[in-house]
């Protein structure tokens, strides 16, 4: 299998953290593809017309995209755990969803402030994302955090990935600020093996 990626991508960075995770990181050979939401770059379309990475190419059957779509398909494959059965799977599922969504608001930032032109950037758009971002967050630090003492699943990477990330492109935030439970939790995920071996670049 092939895994269109870039390093800095908190999307990707989901589905290579489960490869590991799992002990399969070296079953996917990873494809650079470089894009932007203006053009797609690298990405080729026929393997997702929407021209977006992570997509997953296999051998005989279609191409996968979408970070959660791929990460089903793995978990599955390689019946890691990641996704508990029902009624604990809506939680995973509701943690993976507010992290992806904490994610997509800061590459969203990113891309205003680095893919946009100077003169069209609003500040106004800009801190309604970081916004969204810190009611996420304050969501976890308050309900949370008993799941996040649990075994590690499938929210737990997606939460990994987007708090990597916020540290990656918005260090100067201090998300941490008004979140000591999140910060302690993250302080001691952000060393597991796997997310070590994944930092953005
Ligand atoms: C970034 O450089 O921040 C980035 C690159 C690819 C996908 C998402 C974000």
């Amino acid at each position: 299998m092939r895994l269109y990626y870039a390093p800095a991508s908190p999307f990707v960075r989901k589905v290579v953290v489960l490869l590991h995770e799992a002990g399969a990181a070296d079953r996917v050979a990873l494809v650079p593809a470089a894009g932007s939401p203006l053009d797609p770059g690298t990405m080729p379309l026929d393997r997702n017309p929407l021209g977006k990475i992570p997509a997953l190419e296999r051998q005989d059957d279609p191409t996968l995209y979408d970070s959660r779509v791929i990460c089903r398909y793995l978990d599955d494959m390689l019946e890691a755990g990641f996704y508990p059965p029902a009624p604990h799977l809506w939680d995973t599922l509701v943690l993976e969803a507010t992290a992806d969504g904490i994610a997509d608001a800061a590459v969203l930032m990113r891309y205003e402030e680095h893919v946009r032109p100077k003169a069209s950037q609003s500040p106004e758009w800009l801190e309604a994302q970081w916004t969204k971002v810190e009611r996420a967050l304050d969501s976890v630090e308050s309900r949370w955090m008993s799941h996040l003492a649990g075994p590690v699943d499938m929210g737990q990477i997606a939460l990994g990935a987007a708090l990597g990330y916020l540290d990656f492109r918005q260090p100067h935030r201090n998300w941490r600020g008004t979140r000591p439970a999140l910060a302690a939790w993250w302080a001691g995920f952000s060393q597991r093996p796997a997310m070590q071996a994944t930092l953005p670049g």
